[in-house]
């Protein structure tokens, strides 16, 4: 049974394991010395500019903290959302790999504004401090919502007055292109580097770390074996990104899953206690709702509880979900909130965009 907990729940794209199957034939040279990591180069070219430098990795944790590795120095700190998968979800890899500090930036439904990141500039020439140098944003967000071309705009515009560089943590890029109507390489002006996630949206596996500016690569490929994501087997990673850039398997898999997150919205308006927690921009569906009904939804089909103290949920819709999966999910659902008398959200419970650190 399909589950709204993550779109990595899903399975594989048929698509991609055509690719996959393809690529299996033969021998080739490994760690990258091979036709389908050439050609997977290309396709990132021709999607973000001639300029562009791609590297295949296997986690996007791995693309987060290698992309920052690349840029900084030991005395670098990087501005990042107070709710980032990198301050929140790393496990701790950015402060052990890179040894750098990250500071917490308060993001208001997801996204880091300017003025809140203005408060973090420090006296460059103060050695008691760790020096802000990176501002990463995250695209779509954590909460589903999406910075506007005009809002990464400004971000990038402040990155560049105050030499700081601009990192994308694309896990959910292809959402956000298809939502906002705009090409990947639209997408990521101004960005110095990407974290490009595809294997939420139908690979088996493999991100990449792309470099949108000349000579930021230059130590990135000794970074990566230090960093255990040099594969062996590249041949095969390099298959998987190829086809999902070159055969638009992106886009079809990402209209796809944000098609779904609206028909799950608007199947769930008129249900008494539920109520949405953030705009529905992309794929995920965030939404405060009694905690009573939690836990037999939970069991019905699974999905995360986002914030216990404010009862709000995310249900994330995959490429591969399935009218039917949420027309059932929607009927169980209005029955547990038919069943009693709901107290509806906690008065008390902040919005999730209040919750700071
Ligand atoms: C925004 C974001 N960035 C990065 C990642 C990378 O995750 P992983 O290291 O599990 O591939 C995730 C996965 O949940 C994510 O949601």
């Amino acid at each position: 049974m399909r589950s709204f907990a993550s779109d990595n729940n899903a399975g594989v794209d048929p698509r991609i394991l055509a690719a996959l199957g393809a690529a299996n034939q033969g021998h080739a040279i490994g760690y990258g010395a091979d036709e389908w990591t050439r050609r997977m180069e290309q396709a990132f070219r021709e999607a973000f500019g001639p300029e562009t430098r791609a590297y295949a990795v296997l986690t996007g944790t791995g693309a987060n903290v290698l992309s920052l590795a690349a840029l900084l120095e030991p005395h670098h700190a990087v501005l990042c959302a107070h709710n980032s998968h990198l301050w929140v979800d790393e496990g701790g890899a950015p402060e052990r790999f890179l040894g750098a500090k990250l500071i917490p930036v308060r993001a208001k439904a997801g996204k880091l504004q300017v003025a809140d990141l203005a408060a973090e500039l420090q006296d460059p020439k103060d050695e008691h401090r760790a020096q802000p140098k990176l501002i990463s944003v995250t695209q779509a967000t954590e909460v589903g919502t999406l910075y506007s071309l005009a809002e990464l705009a400004e971000i990038a515009a402040f990155a560049r007055e105050h030499d700081f560089y601009l990192h994308m943590d694309g896990a959910r890029l292809a959402n956000a292109a298809v939502a906002l109507n705009c090409s990947l390489a639209e997408l990521v002006r101004g960005v110095d580097v990407l974290s490009f996630g595809a294997t939420k949206n139908g690979l088996l596996c493999g991100e990449a770390v792309v470099f949108l500016r000349p000579g930021l690569d230059r130590r990135f490929k000794f970074l990566r074996k230090q960093g255990m994501q040099l594969i062996s087997k590249m041949r095969f990673v390099s298959a998987q990104l190829e086809a999902y850039l070159s055969q638009q398997i992106w886009a079809d898999n990402a209209r796809h899953a944000n098609a779904m997150a609206q028909y799950l919205a608007k199947a769930i308006v008129d249900i008494p206690g539920v109520e949405l927690a953030f705009e529905v921009e992309s794929n995920a569906v965030f939404v405060r709702l009694p905690t009573a009904l939690i836990a037999p939804l939970q069991a019905h089909r699974y999905f995360y509880v986002w914030d216990e103290r404010a009862a709000i949920a995310r249900w994330m819709t995959a490429f591969d979900t399935q009218t039917d999966d949420i027309d059932d999910f929607v009927e169980v659902l209005r029955q547990l909130a038919s069943q009693q008398t709901l107290p509806g959200p906690a008065p008390h419970s902040p919005p999730l965009h209040e919750v700071c650190p």
